[in-house]
């Protein structure tokens, strides 16, 4: 006769995992108690995104299907893990755009448990890059970077998205010395619709490097 076990719990981390631009992440999600998940369907998929899909295990192999084309060829599932329940999901490439919160589910248990990816830029040689988006804007804006005195930073280009409703999205990243870098601006202004949004981006002296991409990412909403 079958004796009524625990029922199986997905686990995922109690803290946001934190990854730089570039780099490859782990995902961590496993079953509790220990169960074979190899013949199990597995889903990962973005929560914060209408549950776009990020990677289905179906069958004993990958389904690629249904997959995001963003995600396409850039997420595992450690195979051999599989077995131990352990359906931790590798992310490769990070890019800014995977910063949210992902859905690790088994829909034959209808368990699941929420990772929060947070993404940071690379900064070099004490330097900090901060990140500057602003939505919403029509016509075409201008985003400028100023130091602690008002003047004008120099950026790289910034970045222009038009998106399906016409409004603009304009995105820059500006590198500064960490002793420059205490009282910097980042200014979006359209002269014609004399409309101006600005932020002030402090960063302390003794930040470590991880707390400095998370305080620098900075949206305008
Ligand atoms: C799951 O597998 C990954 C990759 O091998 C490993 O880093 C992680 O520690 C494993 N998790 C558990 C709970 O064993
Ligand atoms: C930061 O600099 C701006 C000018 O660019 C100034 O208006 C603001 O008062 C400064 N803030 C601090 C805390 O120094």
């Amino acid at each position: 006769a079958q004796i009524s076990q625990s029922e199986p719990e997905l686990i995922g981390p109690t803290k946001p995992i934190v990854v730089r631009v570039g780099d490859d992440v782990t995902l961590p999600c496993h079953l509790e108690p220990v169960m074979d998940a190899v013949m199990m369907t597995l889903e990962w998929s973005r929560s914060d995104l209408n549950n776009v899909i990020v990677y289905v295990w179906r069958s004993g192999q990958e389904y690629v299907k249904e997959n995001d084309p963003s995600y396409t060829g850039r997420t595992s599932l450690f195979t051999d893990e599989l077995k131990h329940g352990n359906i931790s999901l590798k992310l490769s490439k990070v890019k800014l755009s995977d910063k949210g919160t992902y859905k690790c589910f088994i829909p034959k248990l209808n368990k699941q448990t929420l990772v929060e990816l947070v993404v940071g830029i690379n900064g070099d040689k004490g330097g900090v890059v901060l990140q500057c988006e602003s939505k919403g804007w029509y016509p075409e804006p201008e985003l400028l970077w100023l130091d602690a005195e008002g003047k004008i930073l120099s950026a790289g280009p910034t970045e222009t998205v038009r998106g399906p409703d016409d409004l603009y999205t304009v995105s820059s990243r500006v590198t500064v010395e960490k002793r420059h870098s205490n009282n910097i601006t980042c200014r979006v202004q359209q002269r014609n619709i004399n409309q101006i949004r600005e932020t002030q981006i402090h960063v302390p002296g003794k930040h470590t490097f991880l707390q400095v991409k998370y305080d620098n990412l900075c949206t305008f909403k």
